[in-house]
């Protein structure tokens, strides 16, 4: 895997191409569809969901999705992720049978949102959480070892998790049948970027997204350096930020609701951004 995914439009994981910038779909109700499309028409082609409709409208993006194929789209050129949720991280709206077993919650989840994307597979599959802040449980061995079958059948390219703390990677690692190939977490530049995280990703070639890039980062992102670097290049914090990012090995997820943010979002790739200028970037919350 590149160190920096800018490098390229596209990287190659476990033989499956991933669009090195993600389009994010939380908190966007019943502008998910909308936004979807512009996202779509704009060059984005890797869309980040979840089964979980206290934040997502999963049925939304499968509207854009559907719309966008019937325009000529190719499945192929599309990544699509969704997600696991366990039932504390849900509201009344399960899309499983909270009395079924650990592992029938999966299948029945996985299988609600093939069918409100209307595809067939999907490129990746990311348990939204473990179930606790450490160690993994039976429920969450539940979700690798369901996700291990899934891809056995190709119905999920890529498996991974979210929301995970180094340790947890770890033990996935270790005892997941099919190892994971994607990490998403919410990627603090006082954490050092999620420094102890990205490491285990880089160890064994882990695709490390990164997700609440701008909004976790206030500080660094209202920064007068980083406006200054924005300033030279041209551009805007929001992508001296990505761009950094992207060099540091961090796949990003943006969240923009706004058109004209989609394209300069993406548009941030072409940005050089220097060694000095990531040094700078990365001192200012450590
Ligand atoms: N796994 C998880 O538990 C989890 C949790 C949270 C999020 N996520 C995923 O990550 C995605 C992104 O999360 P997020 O919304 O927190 O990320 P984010 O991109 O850091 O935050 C979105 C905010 O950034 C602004 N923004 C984006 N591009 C901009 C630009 N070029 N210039 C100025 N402002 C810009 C947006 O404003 P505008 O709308 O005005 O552009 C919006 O207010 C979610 O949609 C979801 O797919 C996953």
């Amino acid at each position: 895997m590149p160190t920096d995914l800018a490098a390229a439009p596209t990287l190659s994981v476990q033989g499956v191409m991933v669009p090195a910038f993600l389009y994010g779909t939380a908190w966007k109700e019943e502008r998910t569809s909308g936004l979807v499309d512009h996202a779509l028409a704009t060059g984005f082609r890797g869309i980040d969901t979840a089964n979980q409709r206290k934040h997502y409208a999963e049925a939304g993006v499968g509207a854009a999705v559907q719309a966008w194929l019937d325009a000529g789209g190719q499945r192929s050129e599309l990544f699509l992720q969704s997600k696991f949720t366990h039932q504390a991280g849900q509201d009344h709206r399960l899309p499983y049978d909270p009395d079924a077993p650990p592992a029938e919650r999966v299948a029945q989840s996985f299988a609600a949102s093939l069918e409100h994307l209307g595809v067939e597979h999907l490129d990746s599959l990311l348990l939204h959480g473990p179930e606790h802040r450490e160690g993994l449980t039976a429920a969450d061995m539940a979700f690798f070892a369901v996700a291990s079958d899934l891809h056995d059948a190709g119905k999920i390219r890529l498996l991974g998790v979210s929301n995970v703390t180094a340790a947890q990677l770890s033990e996935a690692i270790r005892t997941s049948r099919v190892k994971p190939a994607m990490v998403q977490n919410r990627c603090y530049a006082r954490h050092g970027w999620d420094a102890d995280v990205r490491a285990v990703c880089r160890e064994h070639g882990i695709v490390y997204q990164g997700f609440s890039l701008l909004t976790a980062n206030r500080k660094t992102w209202n920064h007068r350096a980083v406006a200054d670097i924005a300033r030279r290049l041209s551009a805007t914090p929001a992508q001296v930020l990505f761009r950094f990012a992207l060099a540091q090995g961090i796949l990003p997820i943006t969240g923009t609701s706004d058109p004209r943010h989609m394209a300069a979002d993406l548009a941030a790739r072409a940005l050089t951004v220097t060694e000095d200028d990531a040094q700078v970037i990365a001192s200012i919350e450590q």
